[in-house]
């Protein structure tokens, strides 16, 4: 997948692209990143790209031509997305959307906004990384990288740690886990955990999963399909918590 980035501050990505699972899928051509200074594409001779805008207000926008310039230069751009608070909030679904495209484009605004009619003209989709505001798109670009790479075939070592982890199908938070030693200042991992019961492991770590959701996400139960075997266990979790679990 081909990841075009336009942004003014390209060594943001150079830590991010170099470190852990991404420099892995760059390493495996699962991943190739395009990073586009859009200064490099200010005709001005100061290089400017940002300007006051029209009937005042605070700080400077993006100006057009720069930006125009600087996505013209790429060859295929295919999804245009624009990292904005306003955009529809990014989710696991919407990663999986977006891990189908061949090539993505993603511009990443600075200062206090770009000129809408690069909004209008140049971007398909605009994606908000949570109800917060950014200094500029960079980091949220960073988060749609890395959640659409980690979707990528190949991109995890162990494709099962992405099958069964958070947000997944199920759209159940994830199981506690616990590595070793099975004691530390005082603290056992469960018990069941060391039992090598399979089956036994398996139901607890569907009950752990509901329980964990229905405490810190509670809303989440009512976002996603619960498989009909987790139904039967969060139905007894719920009738012994009582009838008010689910809204607490
Ligand atoms: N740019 C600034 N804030 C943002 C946010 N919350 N999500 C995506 N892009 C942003």
């Amino acid at each position: 997948m081909v990841f075009n980035i336009l942004t003014l501050f390209p060594d943001i990505f150079t830590g991010f692209f170099s470190e852990s699972i991404i420099r892995r899928a760059v390493e495996a051509k699962i991943v190739h990143f395009n990073v586009i200074n859009i200064r490099d594409y200010s005709q001005d001779k100061h290089k400017k790209v940002d300007d006051y805008p029209f009937g005042g207000g605070r700080g400077m926008l993006f100006a057009p031509d720069p930006v125009f310039r600087a996505i013209e230069s790429i060859s295929e751009r295919g999804r245009v997305l624009y990292p904005s608070p306003k955009g529809a909030l990014l989710k696991q679904p919407k990663v999986r959307d977006l891990a189908r495209c061949r090539i993505l484009t993603i511009i990443c605004g600075h200062y206090e906004g770009i000129d809408n009619r690069i909004v209008e003209n140049l971007v398909d989709e605009e994606v908000s990384i949570g109800d917060y505001i950014l200094t500029g798109g960079e980091l949220a670009a960073a988060v749609i990288v890395d959640s659409i790479t980690r979707e990528l075939d190949g991109s995890l070592g162990n494709e099962g740690s992405r099958l069964e982890e958070s947000f997944d199908d199920s759209g159940l938070l994830e199981y506690e886990q616990y590595t070793r030693p099975a004691e530390y200042r005082g603290q056992s991992v469960p018990q069941v955990l060391l039992s090598g019961d399979h089956e036994e492991i398996r139901k607890w770590r569907i009950k752990r999963r509901l329980i964990k959701t229905l405490e810190k996400r509670p809303e989440l139960l009512d976002e996603v399909t619960v498989p009909e075997d987790y139904k039967k266990i969060l139905n007894e979790i719920i009738k012994r918590r009582g009838p008010n679990e689910r809204n607490k």
